[in-house]
């Protein structure tokens, strides 16, 4: 008889998700902005979160990260039970996960290796800039100037920086916590055509070689379809797509955007 194959440690944590939400619901206002939500996100792959304006793409990226009023539903991230955290447990959730946004937040008048180094404040208690940074973090910052091309740029004011390389410093950032997921609400939305593939495409870079799931949130189909594994959708605050991308056709992606046009004023009347 074969002797029977099990898995490794490294290939269990591939099969789990990192991310695993069900039945999310979050209220603003009591009005139901997220309602029964289910995502799961797995180490290595990217996924694209799609909907109109307003159908709560934000909101969700929030809810992983404790930022959003949870009314109902689970979510779990890196092992934390978000929707029950223990004292302190919040502060630990966000160093493991990096953000990346659409204006970039960057500090303007610091430094890129500046800006890169504020990445390992995170979960690092009451920020103590005193002491300086280890000469450890300095070369890991580097590395990852190195890794995202523009280790050139080190000691330039971050807001000399065009915007397609400031957003590449705000990934060494999130980088520099040693994330175990990354959320990008927008990344690209500021960025012209050229430049939002590039940054796309280095964020699936570590996606695949970090190991780590990203979620990227993004108002272009095309660049959905050209850069993700996986795309899920959002509609009025509802999970209605989810799906391999090399494998939703036309018509299940249009339904995302059907009633783009008003769907604001329906849903203020
Ligand atoms: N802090 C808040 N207070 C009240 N309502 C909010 C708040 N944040 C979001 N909302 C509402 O929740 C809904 C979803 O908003 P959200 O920002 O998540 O949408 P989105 O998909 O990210 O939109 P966009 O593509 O414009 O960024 C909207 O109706 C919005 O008005
Ligand atoms: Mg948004």
């Amino acid at each position: 008889m074969p002797a029977v194959q099990l898995p490794t440690t490294a290939e269990l944590r591939h099969a789990l998700p990192l991310v695993s939400v069900r039945g999310l619901r979050v209220a603003y206002d009591e009005q139901l902005v997220l309602n029964g939500v289910e995502l799961d996100l797995f180490p290595g792959e990217m996924v694209a979160l799609l909907g109109a304006s307003g159908s709560g793409k934000s909101t969700l990226m929030k809810s992983l990260t404790g930022f959003a009023p949870i009314s109902g539903g689970s979510v779990r991230v890196a092992g934390h039970d978000v929707t029950n955290l223990a004292r302190g447990e919040l502060r630990t959730l966000r160093s493991e996960v990096g953000q990346v946004f659409q204006q970039f937040n960057l500090i303007p008048r610091l430094s890129v290796l500046s800006n890169v180094l504020t990445g390992a404040l995170h979960g690092a208690g009451p920020i103590n800039m005193v002491g300086g940074f280890s000469s450890a973090h300095r070369a890991r910052a580097m590395h990852l100037l190195d890794r995202v091309g523009i280790a050139h740029k080190a000691k330039d004011a971050a807001r000399s920086l065009s915007g397609g390389q400031q957003q590449r410093v705000a990934i060494a950032r999130a980088l520099m916590q040693q994330p175990r997921a990354i959320l990008a609400d927008e990344p690209v939305a500021s960025l012209d055509p050229k430049l939002a593939d590039s940054v796309l495409e280095l964020l699936r870079e570590i996606a695949t070689e970090d190991g780590i799931p990203v979620l990227v949130s993004l108002h272009v189909l095309p660049l959905a379809l050209a850069h993700s594994d996986r795309i899920v959708g959002l509609r009025h605050g509802e999970m209605v797509l989810s799906g391999r991308t090399a494998q939703l056709d036309a018509a299940q992606l249009a339904v995302l955007y059907q009633d783009e046009e008003g769907a604001g004023d329906e849903r203020d009347h």
